[in-house]
């Protein structure tokens, strides 16, 4: 048989496995989301069905794998802020940006206000945490709240390959009437002078990119273009490769919240979590993922999602460490 059709024949075969795999692994690990929360102090998240996993694959080289709830969409959260971290940095660069948020990481949950007063200077401890990605959404540029929202919704549509991507108004309302400990952190650090100008307007912005709607397909893409450093699939460069640099450690470091450490040890994949139950995961050269299953853990991270990335880092073998 000719060579090429051989090859063909084989890589389509490895592709059918890994399918079977993902699978068997969905449904084994399914069940466990009756265990998790969803997260209902967003009333607007609480509507999501809590069974629901799904999981996107796409290799640097290779051929997309999905397998489970992968079109269902569901909205960003916290994993914008690797998006509106992103953009401060190639608004204003490391200097700046560093100056109003700290590196490093915390072991407190994601909506703390402790630190804010024992740091001094009081700047919040890393970009990941609710306090330190509203300073950074304090950082973008533009003339007016609409425009700033409009420059983040176009990085994203473009970095998820997707020019259909918007907000869900239901969930960012459910957010608005609801994020009064979003708006403590910000009353607080416009009084330290971690952040100025109009705190409402600030906190709305942030509400906002935490209810960009996506899938699992859309993440994927992200998680691509940071693990390609910075080029899409058509080879553009979106953000320099320094970003993804930092964007990755963060993920790293801070990117599951005061589960970070765990989940570096038993998965090692950079990676940020949502409360509405997404996963972005990025293994630098190798692969984007996005993941999905709504049903939380105690510290916030998808329950299912951080089991079936578990098994795939394992069988794989995709630590980076
Ligand atoms: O500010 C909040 O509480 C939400 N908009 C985002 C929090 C979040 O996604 C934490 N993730 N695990």
């Amino acid at each position: 048989m000719d060579n090429e059709i051989v090859k063909g024949m084989s890589s389509m075969l490895q592709v059918l496995t890994k399918q079977k795999r993902l699978k068997q692994w969905i449904n084994e690990i399914q069940p466990i989301s009756k265990k998790g929360r969803l997260a209902t102090y967003i009333p607007q998240l609480g509507t999501a069905n809590p069974d629901a996993l799904g999981i996107v694959i796409c290799p640097l080289d290779g051929d997309v794998l999905a397998e489970g709830n992968t079109s269902t969409p569901f909205t960003l959260q916290s994993i914008s802020k690797v998006i509106t971290l992103a953009l401060a940095l190639m608004d204003h660069g490391p200097d700046k940006v560093f100056s109003h948020v700290g590196m490093e990481p915390t072991g407190d949950p994601f909506n703390s206000i402790v630190k804010l007063e024992m740091m001094k200077p009081s700047k919040p401890l890393n970009p990941m945490i609710n306090a330190g990605a509203i300073a950074v959404s304090s950082l973008i540029k533009g003339k007016n709240a609409d425009e700033k929202f409009e420059r983040i919704l176009d990085l994203t549509r473009k970095l998820l390959n997707n020019p259909g991507i918007t907000y869900s108004e239901d969930v960012y309302w459910s957010e608005w009437e609801t994020g009064d400990r979003n708006r403590a952190l910000a009353y607080f650090m416009r009084e330290t002078k971690v952040i100025e100008g109009d705190v409402e307007e600030i906190v709305s912005l942030y509400f906002k990119h935490c209810s960009i709607e996506v899938t699992c397909f859309d993440l994927a893409q992200l998680g691509y273009v940071l693990a390609n450093y910075g080029r899409n699939q058509r080879g553009e460069q979106l953000m320099p490769a320094d970003v993804t640099r930092v964007v990755h450690s963060f993920m790293v470091t801070c990117g599951m919240y005061n589960g970070s450490g765990e989940f570096a040890i038993k998965v090692g994949i950079p990676a940020k979590s949502g409360v509405a139950g997404g996963i972005l995961a990025s293994v630098p050269q190798k692969m984007g993922i996005g993941v999905y299953g709504p049903a939380l853990n105690e510290k916030g991270n998808s329950i299912c999602g951080v089991l079936l990335l578990q098994k795939l880092s394992e069988a794989w073998n995709l630590s980076i460490f």
